[in-house]
């Protein structure tokens, strides 16, 4: 099977009613990313923090998956399909995606402040992380999510993924924040990339196909055009 990595973004879960972050009066239009997705933001203010990702882990637990996260999940009876994805909702998951990283956290899960390898589910009955909230180490619970200012630990193995990928496909994103946005860099010259997205994005690469289209229908027309262009390869062979 061919292998199809499937670098997502804000956009992807848009059609779910998540906001996106950069569109207009999406998330960076009402929140300072200094005060709401840092390490020091959540030492200033834990409440105002532990507030925002509440918010938004409430409003990903009620959110269904679209028809863009199901097209991908029908995509696996043809190709190996390994989505690495910055979105903290798990609604690719929901979808029945089987092959998921999560480059930026996950919003059903908590962390200790000091070691981001204690990481725990939350509960969806009861999924408020509240500000006394304490790990086994003792250090305050805080949401499991990449910060601005933080590493990415999971970039090596997203980088190998990417690799090995013989089609890329970027759905969704700004490609505003490095490291994810430099995933598109690994690979191999040659390998079609695809991008859906209903505005312009900016891909300083060679061979990019761009699908000028919300997700769902975005990835119902890749599904033809990715046929299409294995059939040429296999015709060429
Ligand atoms: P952005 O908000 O930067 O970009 C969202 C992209 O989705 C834009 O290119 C939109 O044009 C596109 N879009 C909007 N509606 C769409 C639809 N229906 N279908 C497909 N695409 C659509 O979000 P990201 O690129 O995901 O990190 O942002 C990257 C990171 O920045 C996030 O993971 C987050 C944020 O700060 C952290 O919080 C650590």
């Amino acid at each position: 099977m061919k292998n199809i990595v499937v670098l997502t973004g804000a956009g992807m879960s848009a059609e779910s009613g998540i906001a996106t972050f950069r569109d207009s009066g999406g998330l960076w239009a009402q929140h300072r990313v200094e005060d709401v997705a840092t390490p020091e933001g959540f030492q200033r203010n834990p409440q105002l923090v532990l507030d925002f990702y509440n918010k938004r882990r409430r409003e990903s637990l009620l959110a269904k998956p679209n028809n863009g996260h199901i097209g991908l999940v029908e995509m696996q009876h043809e190709y190996n399909v390994q989505i690495i994805t910055q979105n903290v909702d798990n609604l690719h998951e929901k979808a029945g995606s089987s092959t998921v990283i999560h480059l930026h956290g996950e919003l059903m899960k908590a962390r200790s402040s000091i070691n981001p390898d204690k990481v725990y589910p939350l509960d969806p009955l009861n999924p408020d992380i509240n500000v006394d909230d304490k790990c086994e180490d003792g250090s305050p619970l805080r949401p499991y999510i990449v910060w601005f200012g933080e590493a990415v630990p999971l970039m090596a193995e997203a980088e190998e993924i990417v690799r090995r990928a013989d089609a890329l496909v970027v759905i969704g994103t700004s490609l505003n924040v490095y490291p994810a946005a430099g995933l598109i860099n690994y690979v191999y010259a040659g390998t079609p990339i695809y991008v859906i997205d209903p505005n312009e994005v900016s891909v300083s690469r060679g061979k990019v196909h761009f699908i000028r289209k919300g997700a769902s229908e975005g990835v119902a027309e890749l599904k033809g055009l990715l046929k299409e262009q294995f059939e040429h390869n296999k015709n060429k062979q």
